[in-house]
C-alpha cells in the first residue's frame, strides 16, 4: 500500500466528492463493510493509446474511483522512481528497454505489484512457447480434455516445408501462423493451406497447426486474477472433405475473432453453443495462471466438432481486450481490491 505523496487521477477531469486524490501515511484497510474506510490504491499504467481507450473506459474509472482506486499514466520518458509512488503497475509494453526499467524498478520496490512480470508476458509472444504449458498440462478429467492442435515450427527454408509436414504426419488443412506475435498486424496474418505443395509459398518463421473443425464458434476465456469469464465468438467455418478436395493453394484468413460481434445471442445449435463446463475452466485457469505466472490473459479455445468434451487451445493473449467483455469493470475493480487487501494483510503481519 502507498505510504505517502499525492497523486492525481489523470484520466478524468475534475474530481468528485470522496474521490481519492491524496493520501498520507499508511493507507487504511480495504473496504470490508459499509462503514469501513475506502482503500487507497494507485495504479500506474503504461499502455498504448489504443489500449487506454478500450480499457480505461469512464465506467471503469468511476467504479474504481468509488472504491478508492486511481489510475495514473506513466511517462516512459521519465525515470519510474521519479513518478508515483504506485501500488500497482499495469503494463503491456514489451520493448526490451522497458522490460529492464521495470525489472530494475521492481528490485528496488518489491512492494509494488507489477502486472505482470515482463519475462512471463514475453513467453506469450512466441506461438511455440505460448502453448508449451498447455501441452504439458495433460488436463483430462471428468469434465473433458484440453489439448493443443498438432503443430510444427518452421524457422527457415520454405522449400523444405512440404517434406517436413509429411514427415511429421500432420493432416491437412493447416493453419499457418507467424511464429512471433510482436504486437503488429503482421503477427496476426494467418493462412489456411489446403495442399502440401503450396506450403513452400509461406514465409517462415511460422507455426503450422492442424485445422480443427469446431462448428464456427470459439470460446474466449478471460482471466482476471482468480476470476474467469467466458464468451462465445464467431470463428472460421469448418472445412469439409469437398473443400479439401476442391481447393489448392494458401488462403489468407480474415481476423474473425477480432470482430466485435459476439455470438452469444445467435441462434446456434445447442451442442455447438454450449459453453465449456465451469469446473474445467476453473481448473484450466488455475493451472495456467500458476504455470504462466500471469494474472491477466485470455485463452482462445475451441471444441472439436462432433465431440462433447474435446477442447483445443489455439491462442493465449496477454492483457486482452477486456473492454469488450460484459462486466469487466466490476471484475477488474474487485481484482485490484483483492490485491490491496492481501498487501494490507502482509503489511499487518510484517511479511
Ligand atoms: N488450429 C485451428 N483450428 C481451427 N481454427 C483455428 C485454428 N487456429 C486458429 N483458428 C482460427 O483462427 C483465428 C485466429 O487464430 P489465433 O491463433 O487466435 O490467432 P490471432 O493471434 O490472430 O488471434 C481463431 O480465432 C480461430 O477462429
Ligand atoms: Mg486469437
Amino acid at each position: 500500500m502507498r505510504l505517502h505523496a499525492e497523486v492525481r487521477d489523470e484520466m478524468e477531469e475534475g474530481s468528485e466528492e470522496g474521490a481519492v486524490t491524496a493520501s498520507a501515511g499508511l493507507s487504511p484497510p480495504p473496504l470490508i463493510g459499509a462503514a469501513a474506510p475506502v482503500p487507497r490504491l494507485v495504479v500506474g499504467f503504461a499502455l498504448t493509446k489504443k489500449k487506454v481507450k478500450s480499457f480505461l473506459q469512464p465506467k471503469l474509472l468511476l467504479l474504481a474511483r468509488k472504491n478508492g482506486i486511481s489510475f495514473v499514466s506513466i511517462d516512459e520518458s521519465l525515470p519510474l522512481s521519479e513518478q508515483g509512488p504506485f501500488d500497482v503497475i499495469l503494463h503491456k509494453i514489451t520493448r526490451k528497454e522497458w522490460q529492464k526499467v521495470l525489472e530494475d524498478y521492481h528490485e528496488e520496490h518489491p512492494e509494488v505489484t507489477v502486472l505482470d512480470p515482463p519475462n512471463a508476458i514475453e513467453h506469450l509472444n512466441n506461438r511455440q512457447s505460448m502453448l508449451e504449458e498447455v501441452a504439458d498440462l495433460n488436463l483430462s478429467n471428468f469434465y473433458g480434455e484440453v489439448c493443443i492442435p498438432r503443430q510444427l515450427v518452421i524457422t527457415k527454408d520454405p522449400s523444405s516445408i512440404p517434406t517436413s509436414v509429411a514427415m511429421a504426419g500432420l493432416t491437412l488443412p493447416l493453419v499457418a501462423k507467424p511464429l512471433v506475435v510482436d504486437g503488429t498486424s503482421k503477427g496476426h496474418e494467418l493462412y489456411l493451406a489446403y495442399d502440401e505443395a503450396s506450403l513452400s509459398m509461406l514465409d517462415p518463421p511460422l507455426v503450422l497447426q492442424e485445422f480443427i473443425n469446431h462448428g464456427g464458434i470459439l470460446f474466449k476465456v478471460y482471466i482476471i486474477g482468480e476470476t474467469i469469464q467466458v464468451v462465445r465468438r464467431f470463428s472460421l467455418p469448418d472445412v469439409n472433405t469437398y473443400d479439401l478436395l476442391n481447393n489448392v493453394g494458401i488462403y489468407r484468413l480474415p481476423r474473425v475473432s477480432c470482430a466485435a460481434a459476439s455470438a452469444d445471442d445467435a441462434d446456434l445449435d445447442p451442442l455447438i453453443a454450449e459453453l465449456p463446463p465451469r469446473p474445467l475452466l476453473e481448473k484450466l485457469g488455475r493451472e495456467l495462471r500458476g504455470r504462466l505466472g500471469l494474472r491477466l490473459f485470455n485463452i482462445d479455445m475451441i471444441r472439436e466438432l462432433g465431440t462433447k468434451d474435446r477442447y483445443y487451445i489455439i491462442d493465449i493473449n496477454y492483457f486482452p481486450g477486456y473492454g469488450k467483455m460484459p462486466g469487466y469493470e466490476r471484475m477488474f475493480t474487485d481484482f485490484l481490491l483483492s490485491l490491496a487487501q492481501s498487501k494490507y494483510k502482509r503489511y499487518l503481519s510484517g511479511t
